[in-house]
């Protein structure tokens, strides 16, 4: 690689493979990048205990991963005994396809790139520490891991279907912004809350937000937020629940749904399983 490698630049796209890899080039991070990640995990891992699911948490603990930006090298060593799952090095975000076809694969994409000390409590666009603080983890543990390949089969075909809104409905409201009830509380498994400074104590402890029962129809049906904390989580029972609930061919699903108007982020409805009901307002849909 030259003096100018791929994480100087927010998502250069100019060096990478048909498949959207690049070279993570660790050795080209700054000290103040290292420094930064190690500010951003001493945040959010101090809050995990509360947080975050024990699967979660005791992955952290084991690995350490709170030194410096990781090496996805090294960590393919271990994630490859665990799971069989491999990381990949990406500029940034990648095209549904191409995202489905890497899950598809045991291949997760993460972002090279770090966000800048100003983007420390909010950033728009997943960089690396999102997608490894937030969704490495999780990698380690086997049911999680096989129902992340399965999504990605499921995006392959969705995508033939014209069902891709649908189905990334699943993908925030359990990958990114889900809730787990576990015998201590109510407690997070999403990689976006993970990572996020003010989500996470938010998704458990405000009042706010609706915390529903995980119902996949329902879910797929959901409108959601990506600029504010969200108005409804879903809580699964365990990961066994969410890879059993999904494991059926979602295409008379997506069939069933094309006809139907798109539910409200905010809204709670009679059948919902109602863990908490939230105390903001009701916005109109
Ligand atoms: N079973 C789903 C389908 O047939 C695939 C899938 C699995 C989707 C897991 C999401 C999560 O489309
Ligand atoms: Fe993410």
């Amino acid at each position: 690689m030259t003096g100018e490698t791929a994480h100087n630049l927010r998502g250069d796209y100019s060096r990478m493979r048909p498949d959207y890899t690049v070279v993570q080039d660790w050795a080209g991070y700054s000290q103040a990048e290292h420094d930064l990640w190690k500010r951003l995990y001493a945040r959010q891992v101090a809050l995990a205990p509360k947080y975050a699911c024990d699967e979660f948490v005791d992955t952290l603990a084991a690995l350490h991963f709170g030194d410096g930006i990781p090496s996805f090298e090294a960590v393919n060593a271990k994630l490859g005994r665990a799971t069989n799952w491999q990381l990949v090095a990406v500029p940034g975000l990648v095209p549904d396809l191409t995202f489905f076809d890497h899950l598809a694969n045991r291949r997760f994409p993460v972002t090279v790139w770090l966000r800048t000390p100003e983007e420390f409590d909010y950033i728009v666009e997943p960089d690396i520490f999102h997608d490894f603080y937030g969704h490495v983890p999780l990698l380690f543990n086997p049911v999680f891991a096989d129902y992340l390949q399965a999504y990605g089969r499921g995006g392959i075909k969705a995508h033939e279907l014209g069902a891709i809104e649908m189905l990334s409905r699943l993908y925030w409201y359990t990958v990114e912004f889900g809730l787990i009830d576990t015998p201590k509380g109510l407690r997070t498994y999403g990689a976006g809350i993970l990572s996020s400074g003010g989500e996470l104590p938010y998704c458990i402890d405000s009042p706010d937000p609706n915390r529903i029962g995980f119902d996949l129809l329902r879910i797929m049906r959901t409108r959601y937020k990506i600029d504010t904390f969200q108005e409804t989580y879903f809580v699964i029972r365990d990961f066994r629940e969410l890879f059993d609930a999904t494991a059926p061919d979602f295409t008379p699903y997506y069939a069933e749904l094309s006809g139907k108007e798109p539910h409200a982020p905010s809204i709670v409805l009679p059948s919902d399983r109602v863990y908490h009901r939230g105390a903001a307002p009701q916005r109109a849909a």
